[in-house]
């Protein structure tokens, strides 16, 4: 998919030439890993520029970027990522989940901000070459895997607010366990009113690196009241959007005594994530009965509707408040045992318990389906 651009060479992978590292490392063993900090032995790399178009990719080793000071990703954050899975079973097949849906995504945060798209089918033929090299590097045990983080930055040397002439598109692999350093817990969130992370017209919607940094000061002061993380926000009705870095599922019993899954619909303010995605094309397979998850209730509205935090305290407060949790790349699927809201805490009974029904029904689910024990489409094969 190349947008204006298309007059110029698009990624080739025919061209992707691969330097290997000369001092391969070790793998650490899966238990001594913390999400994010170790790296493989190999990088991809593709440089951009307005009169060239793609250039031939190359695969060399981890390494330093080359940027001058000037770089104008170094001044007003013109970068995007990814997050995306690679899993290896126990024969050694290794796949991808759904990764159509991050090259997608990658090309619309690219156009929001006016950086180069490119084919996206070409930079997955080249990303599948880098986990090949270094799929050694995957862990096997359940809950872990290979998060492959592409990133596009843009490298224009000049100090002005412009489209970048140059950029550069790169992807680095980190073996990865669970996301939480609390592991496979629950987190509790604090209801943030403060600071909002996405507003009606700005870019929530997009996975841009200038989305985050804001984060973190939120994300602070929630931690040093006891929270593990935010919930934000929306607008002077409290309208629930994400948590931390994931979507947002709530469950509610209803009155005739089904379940109410709802999750806020995708708007400028909610990212697309594929794990909600994911979780929200189960749900409606299993509540029309086209597939049918064993254990779950029968009686599922699925929901994408605006909720605020007025209806799950007073959900809570009538005891039909059942589940929330967190879906996210990184994180899977994360629940959540109490939500702090102006100076009071609402409990989640599913997360006192450590993981609701429905929350370890999903996780069950797309683990089986990433983990290759339940076969699935989504699941796309690296290598044999
Ligand atoms: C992911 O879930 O992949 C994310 O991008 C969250 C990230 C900030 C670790």
């Amino acid at each position: 998919m190349t947008g204006e651009l298309s007059a110029m060479p698009d990624i080739d992978p025919a061209s992707l030439f691969v330097t290997r590292t000369a001092k391969p490392k070790v793998p650490p063993p899966a238990k001594a890993l913390v999400f994010g900090h170790t790296f493989t032995d190999h990088m991809l790399a593709i440089p951009w520029s307005q009169s060239t178009g793609w250039q031939a990719p190359q695969i060399r080793p981890y390494g330093p970027l080359h940027l001058e000071p000037s770089s104008t990703v170094l001044h007003y954050a013109q970068t995007l990522f990814e997050g995306m899975k690679a899993y290896r079973d126990k024969t050694g097949k290794v796949t991808l989940f759904r990764p159509d849906m991050n090259m997608k995504r990658m090309n619309k945060s690219a156009a929001r901000i006016a950086l180069p798209t490119f084919d996206g089918d070409a930079l997955l033929d080249c990303i599948k070459t880098l986990i090949r090299l270094d799929a050694h590097w995957i862990p096997q045990e359940v809950g872990h895997s290979l998060y492959i983080r592409p990133t596009l930055i843009g490298t224009q040397k000049a100090i002005g607010v412009n489209p970048p002439n140059e950029a550069l598109l790169f992807v680095i692999c980190s073996p990865v366990g669970p996301y939480y350093p609390t592991g496979f817990k629950p987190v509790s969130l604090m209801a943030t009113t403060e600071y909002v992370r996405a507003a009606p017209g700005g870019t929530g919607g997009y996975k841009l690196g200038a989305n985050y940094a804001p984060g973190v000061v939120p994300q602070k002061e929630a931690a040093k009241l006891g929270y593990s993380q935010n919930l934000w926000l929306q607008g002077p009705e409290h309208y629930l959007t994400e948590v931390g870095t994931m979507n947002l599922f709530v469950v509610l019993r209803k009155n005739d005594g089904g379940v109410e899954l709802v999750t806020p619909p995708l708007d400028d303010v909610i990212l697309p994530g594929v794990t909600r995605d994911s979780v929200l094309a189960l749900a409606r397979d299993h509540a029309s009965g086209k597939q049918p998850i064993a254990g779950m209730t029968g009686k599922l509205e699925v929901s994408e509707r605006p909720i605020t935090m007025k209806e799950v305290k007073e959900k809570a407060e009538a005891g039909n408040l059942l589940e929330v949790f967190g879906t996210g790349t990184a994180a899977i699927i994360c629940p959540v045992n109490r939500i702090g809201y102006m100076g009071k805490d609402i409990n989640v009974p599913a997360g006192q318990s450590g993981i609701g029904d429905l929350a370890k029904a999903f996780l069950q689910e797309i683990q089986g389906r990433q983990m290759g024990t339940i076969p699935s489409e989504w699941s796309v094969i690296v290598s044999e």
